[in-house]
């Protein structure tokens, strides 16, 4: 694992899009695996900058994200297709077909999620963003959620549906259900960037790199990956030992 505490997280932000960019540039068709939330939000309007600047092309590109609440329409506020076309997709050339998101109003969730993980195993990701809940969830993959897990169906932690409460007008309008890829399929991924800021992320990340390796916290997982990324501010840092 290669680690890197920034002093900010727009610092950490300009490090994460240098490394998407840098892989665009020596392969024009890589394919991103994307996650939403508010870490990476500065990240993918510093893509959008970047394309406008420079004109790094995503016509060739092919996208998928983490997940996706169930029970919400794909145009619906605070559906994650509408977070990724607003804060990325619109804004650069990428071809829409080829941006992958779980279906949240499926009525058979079981046969998306097979799907999904078709997509995956055939365009498996150049490289995968994540970040990390307080729990130590990537993707929606909750605490003991089995390593072995591919595309499923989950129940949301309590702790995941009031820290995304803030997305939504009430705690009772969060979806109780989401679809995520789960762990074995992130770790399918050639390449994992994991970035965290912030001091709420701060005990989930000392127990991603210094606690055991189990699905009590599931980024631990990330440890039997051999090209993993961790992008750090400082706060998130703050509990970690020099050693790591
Ligand atoms: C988002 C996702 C989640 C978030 C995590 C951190 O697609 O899968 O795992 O990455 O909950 O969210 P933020 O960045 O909002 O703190």
């Amino acid at each position: 694992m290669n680690i890197h505490i920034h002093p900010t997280h727009e610092a950490l932000s300009r490090h994460a899009a240098k490394l998407i960019i840098d892989i665009l540039t020596q392969n024009p068709s890589a394919v991103l695996g994307l996650a939403t939330g508010g870490t990476p939000k500065r990240t993918y309007e510093l893509l959008v900058e970047d394309h406008r600047k420079n004109g790094t092309s995503y016509q060739s590109v092919t996208a998928y994200n983490l997940d996706e609440y169930l029970g919400i329409p794909a145009e619906h506020e605070t559906s994650y297709k509408t977070y990724m076309k607003r804060t990325l997709f619109d804004h650069i050339d990428i071809e829409p077909s080829q941006c992958f998101i779980p279906d949240g109003m499926t009525d058979d969730a079981d046969r998306e999620c097979l799907d999904y993980e078709d997509i995956i195993d055939t365009n498996p990701a150049d490289i995968q963003i994540l970040g990390i809940g307080r729990n130590g969830h990537i993707g929606f993959n909750e605490p003991a959620t089995s390593f072995d897990s591919l595309t499923h169906r989950i129940m949301l932690d309590e702790k995941t549906r009031h820290d995304n409460a803030r997305y939504f007008s009430t705690l009772s309008d969060v979806p109780k259900e989401a679809i995520t890829m789960g762990i074995k399929s992130i770790m399918k991924a050639k390449h994992i960037l994991l970035i965290a800021s912030g001091k709420a992320k701060a005990a989930a990340i000392k127990a991603m790199l210094e606690g055991p390796v189990t699905p009590a916290c599931p980024a631990s997982a990330l440890r039997n990956h051999d090209h993993v990324t961790v992008l750090l501010d400082e706060e998130a840092a703050n509990h970690i030992k020099e050693a790591t």
